[in-house]
């Protein structure tokens, strides 16, 4: 059985983010273990001299190092991905390596109508910046739009849709984490690059 993090892409206490990944962990525990990992309580990244990361970075990374996939829920914010969950990718990408080749399925709940969709696309293109080489699951995008009446009272997805599109998703991704681990030729120095790169050397 696969073990994937999912992160909440937020730091506020009511979040139908958090609802989505919560939801999922429920729905599809016969199938993978899903578990939660919180951005909140991380300090704003100042890039430091010392190259110090905080603990809990560092216990965020070592959990998607283990992991066999990420999933990541992202809120909108002014059509972009929240800055706390930006601030999170900047720490997890400060000489350390959690994301280089690992399997990240990105998944959106905000209050609009259009549910996430600039958001994802940004968060994609970070993802897939020179520091992360995450390998986000192509063509794919579950926008769970007008989140606030998106669940009932007992955090299920009322829609059949959206849960047979997520139900849809959510298999691929698990085929897409086996595929994943064939593409390994480059494995090697994608990560030798990645360790390499250093901003204050170009
Ligand atoms: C400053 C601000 C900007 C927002 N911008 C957007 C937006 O561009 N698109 C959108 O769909 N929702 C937008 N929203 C609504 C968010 O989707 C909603 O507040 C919430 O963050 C949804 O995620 P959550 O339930 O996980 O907190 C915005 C909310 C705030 C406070």
């Amino acid at each position: 059985m696969h073990k994937f993090i999912a992160m909440v892409g937020t730091n506020s206490d009511e979040s139908t983010n958090r609802k989505l990944l919560q939801y999922m962990q429920v729905h599809y525990a016969d199938q993978a273990e899903i578990e939660l990992m919180e951005i909140k309580g991380l300090p704003i990244f100042n890039k430091p001299e010392n190259r110090q990361i905080p603990e809990q970075a560092q216990g965020m990374a070592a959990k998607i190092d283990a992991a066999d996939g990420v999933i990541i829920s992202t809120p909108e914010y002014d059509h972009s991905a929240p800055a706390v969950l930006l601030n999170a990718l900047e720490w997890l990408s400060f000489h350390i390596q959690p994301f280089v080749d690992k399997p990240v399925m990105i998944l959106g709940a905000s209050y609009g109508a259009l549910g996430t969709s600039r958001a994802q696309a940004h968060l994609r293109q970070v993802l897939d910046s020179p520091e992360l080489r995450a390998r986000i699951m192509p063509s794919s995008e579950f926008m769970l739009g007008h989140s606030l009446q998106a669940f009932d009272d007992d955090g299920d997805l009322v829609d059949d849709q959206q849960v047979a599109k997520l139900d849809g998703l959510f298999a691929d991704f698990q085929m897409f984490v086996e595929i994943t681990k064939k593409l390994k030729n480059a494995n090697a120095t994608t990560y030798q690059e990645v360790r390499d790169m250093d901003w204050e050397k170009l």
